[in-house]
């Protein structure tokens, strides 16, 4: 009943405020039909994140996690025409499905997509200078939301926000016993954020169509 009436709020919410967008809803509807989980942000998250890009003058944008890019359009559409966002994949056939779902939201001079492992390409990005980045979204596998989130405070500038998602999982996460690596890599990320003294950070549980979750949302204070 719970989650039922989470659920209609969010539909209540988005039916007001996140107006129908031809290109997301065709990027969710292509991600169903080639068979991906549905795990991408709720739109209401996704418009929350674009206006965090925005609030941010994002002109550099970094993904961890693209799926089939419904948040990457999200952000992308945050973007002024000069900016770039780097999105990373390691699975070839979300990055396919996600492909065609940039080029149809006209995204694609925009957004570049790396596919591989994201351990394997962060280091790249920096020997690369890809960075520094306005705004971070770590969004892939948890367990090593901590190795990601040490490359992101490398790869962010002073000023820079980097934005967590999945950080409460079902309030799981705070068990410190936990066996799950998923919820021992939140753990381990929230330890690292508590004692790091070059950001400045905090943790929102959330409630909608996706269950109870979370997000960290991390203001890098101070350079790398
Ligand atoms: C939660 S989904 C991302 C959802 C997407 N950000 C959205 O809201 O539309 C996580 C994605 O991370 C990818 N992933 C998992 N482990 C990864 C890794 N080691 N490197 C890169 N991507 C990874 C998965 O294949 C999946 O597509």
């Amino acid at each position: 009943m719970t989650e039922q009436l989470w659920t209609s709020i969010d539909q209540y919410i988005t039916d007001l405020l996140v107006p129908a967008d031809p290109a997301l809803d065709a990027a969710l509807k292509a991600s169903d039909a080639a068979g991906l989980p549905k795990i991408a942000v709720a739109p209401n998250q996704g418009k929350l994140l674009h206006l965090l890009a925005r609030i941010q003058g994002a002109k550099k944008i970094l993904e961890i996690g693209t799926l089939g890019a419904y948040s990457a359009i999200w952000l992308g559409r945050a973007l002024p025409p000069d900016g770039r966002l780097i999105t990373l994949e390691s699975d070839p056939k979300h990055a396919e499905v996600a492909r065609a779902n940039i080029a149809r939201a006209g995204l694609g001079d925009l957004v570049d997509l790396r596919l591989g492992r994201a351990l394997d390409v962060l280091p790249q990005l920096v020997a690369e200078g890809a960075g520094p980045f306005d705004l971070i979204f770590i969004d892939a596998d948890k367990q090593n939301i901590p190795a990601y989130f040490t490359f992101a405070l490398q790869l962010s500038r002073r000023g820079g926000l980097i934005i967590v998602d999945n950080v409460v999982r079902n309030g799981t996460v705070i068990d410190a016993d936990s066996p799950d690596p998923n919820v021992q890599g939140v753990r381990r990320f929230n330890t690292m954020i508590a004692a790091e003294p070059r950001v400045s950070a905090t943790e929102i549980q959330t409630v909608g169509s996706k269950g109870h979750d979370g997000f960290a949302l991390v203001l890098v204070t101070a350079d790398a």
